[in-house]
């Protein structure tokens, strides 16, 4: 690792890196001898790394001919010319890379059913390190810092293991697999003390390989940039010369003459004002110069035209455009009509203020007149299949170039112009990833926001959306700060080369061979929050590379995408990344909460493609602790553990499919990747995922995926699982894991359960059986309890009384015979005289009569059969009924009338139910969602 210089010992050689600090000589010497020495790389030696670079990309371009290569799904739109300029391989290839699978060939180790590999899930919080300056090397929308998944990394796998992650966005993935390596000794140590803490392991220090993908070309170009290494100092030192030459060269359309009649001043940044009518006269009325109040800075509520003097706001004004020679197109460009107001400059060591004076004016008119330059893109939008389509094109934005007012263009231009002639590849494309950042803050759609100090990258993140003020900034105010702080960043991120690969292509079509990946991290698109194709359309323009938005996963209705086909795009995503990935070898899912429906959606695409869920969770900020998510409305972000199955109990399930024994092997597998202990402030938590409601429904999940008929009932699976495993504090283990619970359980004072309210007929059950667990109660004593609890009962659950609830699920003491050994237990331990009387002593009879318990395995049969019978009397009618759509129903009996038509493949019973019910409650129910796509699929109505 690279050492500020102030901490290294004067006896060393030192280096100078771009900002004049010193470097301690082990990296500066490391990357001149890598760049003066034969190059391996996929077994082949290399003179040097240009010549590792000429070989595999003649073997890209013959590829590029080739019809099928251009066929595979999700090839991004471009010349093979500009795929090739973008592309370094064979580590990065602006297009899906061929040479993936001979990455793993020479640096990935082949799976081993044998070799044990044990791991429980791994909670990670997902907005540690958001302020690392690596992380904020390069904006991208939703980034993960690298921070928060190095520890992922380490818990899941060993030095030199291959992680993958699919939907990389910039790459803070491979950031954090070769963070594993490089991290600093201070990091380790404070890691290392986390863990120790927390029970775990000692981590395994070392780079992990890593493959990352994305569909888009600038998110690809982006995270190769990340993680291929490059000479910091010759970056550095080549961006600043191309800024000073820019300067140079466009220096005079920055000047400015200072108030003093004198002094030239540098530009920093123009403000720029949309101009609009009056309603009253029509007059011309310049937005910010009457609306902008210069005291405190911000736009006042109304304002008074200054021609007329009415009284007028922003809702009130009428929008002007102008009709300008459009370059590009032989159409005229008629564009919403902006003029300067402000500018920012400095002059004799200060920053000032000043009106354009006639001189800017004619400066800026003078700009006008000059043609195009070539490097602008000037292509169309995909205005109609464009989300925010809507808000650009009715004010005049339909092109690229409309985007940038003229000088912008020229400044832009001529950097991209020096950047693209500069003759080393790899500090070429740093380059260009550090120019391209200017994109969006050079053109109209950064906004002049008067209450901060600096104009840089003050656009709207997510949209297109050019807003009534604009600051127009030179090209050294918006890239100067940002050279210093990404040279210094990238000066602490040591990369090594043949460590990362980095492609273009869907994850539906991973040019990777089955069961070589050993962790998956991901963060993939969430519904309908980010429109990702569209959103990097602009910098992929500049690239002339663009992404294929076909198999974007992403809820569009301007693409025509709903939430079912975001859910099989997800789906074909997750059954490739099962395909990869080892069996028996984990994935997390990061997943940035919008809807439920959408978070039911991808559960259930990763489900039906092979995944078991193990662990859900959400960070508690508050409380600094990670929190189970046992529900599915959810508001937080969420880190979802899955696994791939196991080699061996797939191969079993296969005989044992639909049997007994395959459900009890499962339950065995499941429980063996689940977390045995977790505690936090001295109590333990109960593992939600241990209990049995939601054993039982990964069992059945588990089954229903793959087709195949659920042997037992609930009751049945009920009664069997303490018959098998070892129950604690209502959770099951396998025997060697109750010895490890027991042991661990000693070090706590108390068990904590996470706190619920009844909603609905489900969580009522769940509350009752607590409740009365601890306490059995008569109805008089449990009512007023469970009055208060209810929280808002679901609007669309049918109201059930608390009787019939009791009836139906819990027995009552009668007061006849003896006493049942649950009332027994709690009226002895709590009631000093009932101590150590027989079960059939009159007075224990008597304080135990009609006291509501919950019955143990064996009775628990027979009433969940009756239980179930009423339930399916209730869907019955839902079946017959003529209603259209059912208002109010049982959602239970939906649930149980669906299993019950799945398992006699009455296919057509779940889709007519289905359509009685509303959207999205089906949408919003995993269950019912799993019955209700098996049912789709089965019976081939896939819509
Ligand atoms: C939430 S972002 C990932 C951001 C990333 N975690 C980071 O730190 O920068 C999701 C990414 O998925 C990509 N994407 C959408 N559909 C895809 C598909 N079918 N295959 C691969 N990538 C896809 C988008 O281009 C986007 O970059």
């Amino acid at each position: 690792m690279p050492n500020k210089g102030k901490a290294a010992r004067p006896s060393e050689k030192l280096f100078p890196d771009a900002n004049g600090n010193l470097f301690e000589k082990s990296y500066q010497e490391q990357i001149e001898a890598e760049r003066a020495q034969p190059v391996e790389c996929l077994g082949m030696t290399f003179e040097n790394d240009d010549a590792r670079r000429d070989y595999f990309l003649d073997k890209l371009r013959e590829m590029l001919q080739d019809p099928e290569f251009r066929r595979i799904e999700g090839f991004p739109i471009g010349e093979d010319e500009d795929i090739l300029a973008l592309s370094d391989p064979p580590y990065y290839t602006a297009c899906p890379n061929p040479f993936l699978t001979d990455f793993i060939n020479h640096y990935g180790r082949s799976y081993v059913p044998e070799e044990p590999y044990l791991r429980e899930p791994f909670a990670v919080d997902v907005s540690e390190g958001k302020t690392d300056q690596l992380y904020k090397a390069h904006a991208y929308h939703t980034k993960v810092p690298h921070l928060a998944i190095v520890p992922s990394i380490l818990h899941y796998t060993e030095p030199g293991d291959i992680v993958l992650d699919g939907f990389c966005g910039s790459g803070m993935t491979g950031v954090a697999a070769q963070w594993c390596g490089a991290a600093p000794s201070e990091y380790r140590r404070k890691l290392e003390d986390e863990w120790k803490k927390a029970g775990l392991g000692q981590p395994k220090w070392g780079a992990r390989k890593v493959i990352l993908n994305d569909l888009s070309p600038a998110a690809t170009f982006i995270a190769a940039n990340y993680n291929l290494p490059f000479e910091v100092g010759e970056f550095a030192r080549a961006a600043r010369r191309i800024l000073d030459e820019v300067e140079e060269e466009l220096g005079w359309m920055y000047e400015t003459l200072h108030t003093d009649g004198r002094t030239k001043g540098r530009i920093e940044y123009t403000v720029w004002s949309e101009v609009f009518s009056c309603p009253e006269c029509s007059g011309e009325v310049v937005f910010l110069e009457e609306a902008l109040d210069k005291e405190t800075k911000k736009v006042k509520d109304s304002f008074l035209c200054p021609h007329c003097g009415a009284k007028l706001n922003k809702n009130r004004l009428e929008r002007v455009f102008e009709t300008l020679p459009d370059p590009a197109t032989d159409n005229p460009l008629k564009r919403v009509k902006f003029r300067p107001v402000l500018i920012a400059y400095t002059a004799i060591g200060n920053r000032h203020e000043k009106q354009p004076d006639e001189k800017d004016l004619e400066v800026l008119d003078r700009i006008r007149q000059m043609p195009l330059p070539a490097e602008i893109p000037t292509n169309r939008f995909p205005i109609e299949k464009m989300y925010h389509g809507s808000r650009i094109a009715p004010k005049g934005f339909t092109h690229l170039h409309h985007f940038f007012l003229p000088r912008a263009a020229q400044a832009l231009a001529a950097l991209w112009r020096k950047v693209i002639r500069y003759p080393n590849a790899r500090i070429r494309h740093m380059l260009l990833f550090f120019v391209e950042q200017a994109s969006w803050g050079s053109s109209l759609l950064n906004r002049y926001s008067p209450t901060h100090f600096s104009q840089v990258n003050r656009y709207l993140t997510g949209v297109y959306y050019v807003a009534s003020q604009h600051s127009e900034c030179s090209p050294r105010y918006i890239l100067g700060g940002k050279l210093s702080r990404l040279s210094k960043a990238f000066e602490s991120h040591y990369t090594i080369r043949n460590i990362a690969y980095v492609s273009t292509s869907t994850v539906a079509a991973l040019s990777i061979s089955g069961n070589a990946i050993d962790y998956i991290f991901t963060d993939p698109p969430f519904g309908e929050n980010i429109y990702y194709a569209d959103l990097n359309f602009l910098v992929e323009s500049w690239y002339r590379v663009i992404t294929n938005a076909q198999p974007e996963a992403i809820v569009d209705k301007f693409k025509k995408k709903g939430l079912p086909e975001y859910q099989r795009l997800m789906q074909r995503c997750f059954e490739e990344y099962c395909r990869v990935l080892k069996p028996g070898r984990w994935m997390t899912v990061v997943f940035h909460n919008s809807r439920n429906s959408v978070w039911n959606a991808i559960q259930e695409a990763m489900l039906a493609a092979g995944f078991v869920v193990a662990d859900v969770r959400t960070m508690d900020k508050q409380q600094g602790s990670y929190r189970q998510v046992t529900s599915t409305a959810v508001k937080q972000d969420l880190v979802i553990s899955a696994y791939k199955p196991n080699g061996g109990l797939e191969e079993r399930f296969k005989i044992e499919a639909g049997t007994e024994e395959g459900v009890w092997d499962f339950i065995r597998t499941h429980l063996m990747k689940l977390p045995v202990f977790v505690s936090k402030d001295g109590r333990a938590e109960v593992i939600a995922e241990r209990q049995n409601y939601l054993l039982y429904d990964r069992m059945v999940a588990f089954h229903v995926q793959r087709g195949v008929l659920v042997p037992l009932s609930a009751a049945e699976f009920y009664q069997g699982l303490p018959q098998r495993f070892a129950e604690r504090d209502g959770m099951y283990f396998l025997p060697e894991q109750a010895a490890e619970y027991d042991k661990k359980r000693l070090t706590v004072k108390d068990v904590e359960t996470p706190e619920f309210a009844p909603v609905d007929e489900f969580s009522a059950i769940r509350w009752l059986q607590r409740e009365l667990n601890s306490r059995p109660q008569t109805f008089q004593q449990i009512h007023p309890i469970f009055v208060r609890a209810l929280a808002g009962w679901q609007k669309h659950e049918k109201p059930l009384e608390l009787s019939t609830l009791l009836e139906q699920n819990f027995l009552r003491y009668d007061g006849q015979g003896e006493v049942p050994s649950q009332i027994h237990g709690y009226l002895s331990s709590n009631f000093k005289e009932l101590r150590n009387l027989a079960k059939d002593d009159p007075d224990l009879r008597a304080k135990a009569k009609d006291r509501w318990y919950v019955p143990d395995p064996n009775k628990a049969g027979d009433l969940e059969k009756l239980r179930e019978r009423a339930l399916l009397r209730e869907f019955e009618e839902y079946r017959e009924s003529k209603q259209k759509r059912l208002k109010v129903f049982r959602l239970e009996a939906v649930r149980a009338g669906f299993k019950k038509a799945w398992q006699e493949r009455d296919y057509s019973t779940i889709i007519a139910v289905a359509g009685k019910i509303p959207e999205n409650i089906l949408q919003e129910d995993p269950k019912l969602l799993m019955w209700y796509d098996q049912a789709i699929t089965r019976s081939g109505t896939d819509p």
